[in-house]
């Protein structure tokens, strides 16, 4: 059976223009992330407290986050890797945050720049400063259907992984196809696996689209009870670690498919003029996905 809800987290001010290789002036990402806040998404994932040497595009994270508008009813987490970066999220006045592992080793040090062991005590920094300062922290899992450097990965690391980052604290896990490579039979036996872990209600998806997967892929993740999904206005995005991955899924599509099944997602139905649910059909332009296509996978 289907969740009778779902809550869209949206991606694309991050996910999506982290991959953009031209620097977006800053008040283009703000008019961004007012639009999609007037769209009346729930959760807006606005920027990440990441290095500029390492991410550009996310150089100006600090005067993103102070310059959008606080919708009321809506949060605005921002990524960060290590209590560095949360810091400087809260000072910009970050009121959530997520922070960033992989199932993948090869991953983990290409993306953070430490093993997957490093990276707890990283996340413990960042963790125990959110519990003083009543921030609620997301953790990401990378790479759970396959990693662009190490091929397979196994559900039983996946679900090490998110356990992990569960027990130390975060409350919700977010299961990232980081490059698109999963199919559906895929994730039904990754989420099997960690499902033993934790409850189905504190799981996310995170499904970049490369082969067109992506929605395949969260119809069977809604089937075995997951109801929080990640998704990129316009299907905007990739990761800059992850060379040819497309972006996430498109929200309007989600969207789309979402209310087909009668899913509420607090958004409205399509009869709601200027809402995203009205908006109209995505162009289908997704060049990496076949530059992706190139590369070594699988
Ligand atoms: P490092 O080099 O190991 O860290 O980077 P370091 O502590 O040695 O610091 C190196 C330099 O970075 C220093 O500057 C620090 O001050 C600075 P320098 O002395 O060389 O001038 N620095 C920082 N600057 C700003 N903010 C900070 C910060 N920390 C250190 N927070 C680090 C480690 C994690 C910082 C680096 O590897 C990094 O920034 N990585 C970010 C990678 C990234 O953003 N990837 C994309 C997001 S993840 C993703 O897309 C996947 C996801 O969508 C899910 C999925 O699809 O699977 C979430
Ligand atoms: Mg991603």
């Amino acid at each position: 059976a289907f969740p009778k809800q779902v809550k869209i987290v949206e991606v694309g001010p991050r996910d999506g223009l982290q991959n953009e290789k031209h620097i977006l002036p800053t008040q283009m990402k703000i008019k961004l992330i007012d639009m999609l806040s007037a769209a009346g998404l729930p959760v807006i994932e606005a920027t990440s407290f990441v290095s500029p040497k390492w991410v550009p595009q996310m150089a100006d994270h600090a005067e993103v986050l102070q310059g959008i508008e606080k919708f009321p009813g809506i949060s605005y987490p921002v990524l960060t890797p290590n209590l560095r970066g949360f810091q400087a999220a809260v000072a910009a006045g970050a009121k959530e945050v997520a922070i960033f592992g992989a199932a993948s080793e090869l991953f983990s040090k290409k993306n953070i720049n430490c093993s997957i062991e490093e990276s707890y005590q990283r996340f413990e920094e960042v963790l125990t400063e959110a519990r003083c300062a009543n921030i609620p922290v997301r953790g990401y899992v990378s790479c759970v259907l396959g990693c662009p450097y190490e091929g397979k990965v196994s559900p039983a690391k996946v679900a090490e992984v998110a356990k992990k980052l569960y027990s130390m604290g975060c409350f919700e896990i977010s299961l990232g196809d980081t490059i698109g490579v999963g199919t559906p039979l895929g994730m039904k036996n990754m989420l099997s696996a960690v499902m033993k872990e934790m409850p189905v209600s504190a799981l996310a998806v995170h499904c970049h689209d490369t082969y067109g997967q992506a929605l395949a892929n969260i119809l069977m993740a809604l089937q075995m009870g997951v109801s929080v999904v990640d998704s990129s206005v316009a299907g905007l995005g990739g990761c800059p670690y992850s060379p040819g991955a497309s972006g996430n899924v498109a929200t309007e599509d989600l969207l789309y498919m979402l209310n087909g099944l009668g899913i509420d997602t607090a958004l409205g139905g399509n009869s709601l003029p200027g809402s995203l649910a009205g908006a109209e059909p995505r162009p289908q332009t997704r060049p990496s996905r076949r530059l992706y296509r190139k590369a070594a996978w699988p």
